[in-house]
């Protein structure tokens, strides 16, 4: 009989796979290619990155192109498979039987599995009605609880709403644990709290190459932190756990990341032009963004997905067990095209159900 780790069955799966959605907007991806400069040096320095070595060099030139950026010593990046990695493993070292982990409700749904996986005790703390954080109620939570570690994602993903850095540093200074701050949006907001990190030990920061870098297929993430931390949290990773494809297409990105500023723009505008515009819908309520998507509440959220879905949009919706979330859709900002038929369909549908 195969005994399987406690609590492993009780662990949901997440399911990768995607419909061939013929515009997708559901999981706040770049829904463009590369720029072509930066896909035409990418092939050309793939084409000559040796792959019989483990990664080692690669590794360490994107750590250290990252650590000169910024400001900071290499000790104080680590690099990740997406954020995703970084979180994980954030998770487990501060993680752990008795420990707990406080973060919003609604937020990113994997801080609640994260704080599961690493056997410690996840404590959601709600937003209010309008989806705003009270930040000194946080902060009590957090010190009432004991926790280790506290999560908070700014820009948060699925509300879009964002924290000032004064809000955060508040945050970092007033509490008596770690506390990760998961940036994985901030391009879009562009009010980053990486330079904290030098003043407040407690705070971690983690951003990711997925969203405004359209390197989601890469999986590349990093986190900044104070040395001795950043040397902690390394020590969950296991050895050479970054290919050397994705470490490559990462430094060209990083070093190119001016090319990407046009397209920045255009989406943030797009935002606003389609947050507008679905405003005007009799019975639509828009949340405000500083991300590259846009949350909505519908009546009839669920019948609008099925609508959006048929005619091949695939957007975000919430479960109805997500009860803070009741007939939220979330929906990514794309290209001036794609915007037009996603705002053309739910105007057609909106008239429909009128
Ligand atoms: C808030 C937030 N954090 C982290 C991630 C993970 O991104 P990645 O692992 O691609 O860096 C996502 C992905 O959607 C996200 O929304």
């Amino acid at each position: 009989m195969l005994t399987y780790r406690n609590g492993l069955d009780r662990m949901p799966t997440y399911d990768g796979t995607e419909k061939n959605y013929r515009i997708k907007v559901n999981a706040n991806e770049s829904t463009m290619g590369l720029p072509p400069a930066v896909e035409e040096r990418l092939m050309n320095r793939l084409a000559l990155q040796p792959l019989n070595r483990y990664p080692g060099e690669e590794h360490r030139s994107l750590v250290e192109q990252l650590a000169k950026d910024f400001s900071v010593d290499a000790a104080q990046i680590l690099l990740g498979n997406g954020s995703s990695e970084i979180i994980e493993k954030v998770f487990h070292a501060f993680g752990g039987a008795g420990k707990k982990v406080v973060f919003p409700r609604p937020s990113f749904s994997m801080y609640k599995i994260y704080a599961n996986a690493a056997e410690s005790e996840g404590v959601p703390f709600d937003l209010d009605e309008n989806f705003d954080l009270d930040v000194d109620a946080f902060v009590a939570a957090v010190n009432r609880t004991g926790a280790n570690l506290a999560v908070i994602c700014n820009p948060n993903n699925p509300t879009g709403n964002a924290l000032t850095p004064a809000q955060v540093e508040h945050i970092a200074a007033s509490i008596d644990c770690a506390f990760l701050l998961d940036e994985a949006y901030v391009e879009f907001y562009g009010e980053s709290c990486a330079e904290l990190v030098a003043k407040h030990p407690n705070l971690l920061v983690a951003r990711t190459f997925s969203k405004a870098f359209g390197l989601a297929g890469a999986r590349v993430g990093y986190m900044l932190a104070q040395a001795d931390v950043a040397s902690m949290v390394k020590k969950t990773f296991m050895p050479y756990y970054m290919n050397v494809l994705s470490l490559a297409a990462a430094d060209i990105v990083w070093q190119m990341r001016s090319e990407f500023l046009p397209r920045l723009q255009m989406i943030t505008a797009e935002r606003e032009r389609m947050r507008k515009e679905l405003s005007k819908i009799r019975g639509l309520k828009v949340f405000p963004s500083q991300t590259n998507f846009l949350l909505i509440r519908h009546p009839r959220a669920e019948e609008l997905e099925y609508f959006l879905d048929a005619q091949g949009i695939g957007v975000r919706y919430f479960s109805p067990t997500n009860a803070e979330l009741f007939n939220c859709l979330r929906i990514s900002i794309g290209t001036p095209t794609e915007n037009d038929e996603v705002l053309a369909a739910i105007k057609n549908f909106s008239e429909v159900w009128q």
